[in-house]
């Protein structure tokens, strides 16, 4: 496939249906191996680049799959759609209920698929062990700072030190690579990006930084006020070291850069400002069953209708075909006409 400067796909394939079996394509020849499952909405911290300080108006119970549900369908994404890669995220996940038990019946899934979490880390250290023996392979936690001021400053909850024991907890439970993934504050951003990755470098954990994107649900993103990677890379080129590091980067979205010649790397997504959307490879489901074709869709697939109406795998699988089939090129954040989602990245799932 070719990629324009814009990281967008420029090979269109015929438009008709999409396939009924093999790869799970879009009309770009695009192929999702990567499934995300938002397990809940909920969160215990209110990051203000994502919720407001009163939180949301939830899901209802009724709305949110069942357990038994959820893993119907996650049979049906690796057995039949070829996702080879599963990542539960919320909302906060470890807040869903049986997290256990869905990563243990994913985990018996052959072929098995590797199986990771984003979490804030806020109740990782009571957990990390047990999700560990359930078949949890890695952790993301969300850290966007070490200063416990900065902390409660972002995410309007005085939870710092459970954090920092949740990643430690996570390195013993063998859930390694452990990654942070960080969104900046526009004002004290350059200050903690250059701590956090003394801290990361400390600990062993990988950093990531994550260009801060339009899904606050306040829908108050403006593209002047957040750091840019160029940004992001010129602060910490004052502080350390950085060269581009040569392993083949594929679908990932982070541009990994060694820091001071040593093994220890950081990344940067610049979601923003070097879509990377001609890469591709993800397909996402919503707690309440929708499928989402991309973070920023403004259509959705509704697979817990099929679910709960009697339908068949065939019936289930031939709709988030026809969902991905209808994946659009780019976010087109970019773009004039861009519309932000009406579902705030809490509902969505990083
Ligand atoms: N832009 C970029 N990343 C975000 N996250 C939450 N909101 C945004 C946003 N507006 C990140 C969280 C978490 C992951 C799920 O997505 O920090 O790491
Ligand atoms: Fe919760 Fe994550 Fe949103 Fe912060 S970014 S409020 S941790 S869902």
């Amino acid at each position: 496939m070719t990629v324009t400067s814009l990281g967008l796909p420029t090979v269109f394939r015929p438009v008709g249906a999409a396939p009924a079996s093999g790869p799970l394509i879009d009309t770009f020849g695009r192929v999702a191996t990567d499934l995300r499952v938002s397990l809940t909405d909920r969160c215990n911290l209110r990051c203000t680049y994502c919720m407001p300080a009163e939180g949301l108006d939830w899901l209802a119970t009724e709305q949110v799959l069942s357990t038994e549900e959820l893993v119907r369908l996650l049979r049906i994404a690796v057995t039949r759609l070829g996702i080879t890669n599963v990542r539960f995220t919320g909302g906060e996940p470890l807040l869903a209920k049986d997290l256990d038990r869905v990563i243990a019946a994913t985990a018996a899934l052959r072929p098995r698929p590797q199986i990771a979490l984003t979490t804030n880390g806020v109740a990782l250290h009571r957990r990390a062990q047990a999700l560990a023996e359930a078949g949890l392979d890695r952790v993301n936690v969300s850290l966007d700072t070490v200063d416990a001021t900065h902390f409660a400053a972002i995410t309007r909850r005085d939870r710092l030190d459970d954090v920092i024991a949740g990643l430690a907890a996570a390195q013993r439970a063998g859930l390694r690579p452990v990654k942070v993934n960080a969104v900046l504050d526009p004002q004290t951003g350059r200050d903690d990006v250059v701590a956090l990755l003394k801290f990361c470098l400390q600990h062993d954990y990988q950093l990531r930084v994550i260009e801060q994107m339009p899904l606050d649900a306040g829908h108050s993103w403006e593209r002047g006020s957040v750091l840019t990677a160029a940004e992001i890379l010129e602060t910490l080129r004052g502080h350390f070291t950085l060269t581009p590091d040569t392993a083949p980067r594929g679908s990932a979205p982070a541009q990994l850069w060694r820091v001071d010649g040593g093994s220890a790397t950081v990344g940067v997504i610049a979601s923003v400002s070097e879509a990377f959307c001609a890469a591709c490879d993800r397909t996402r489901l919503t707690a309440d069953g929708q499928v989402r074709n991309c973070l920023f869709a403004t259509r959705e697939t509704d697979l817990r209708a099929l679910l709960r109406d009697g339908s068949d795998d065939d019936a289930i699988e031939a709709a988030w075909r026809s969902a991905m089939w209808q994946k659009a090129a780019g976010h087109g954040i970019n773009d004039p006409s861009f519309v932000q989602p009406a579902r705030p990245m809490s509902a969505i799932g990083g």
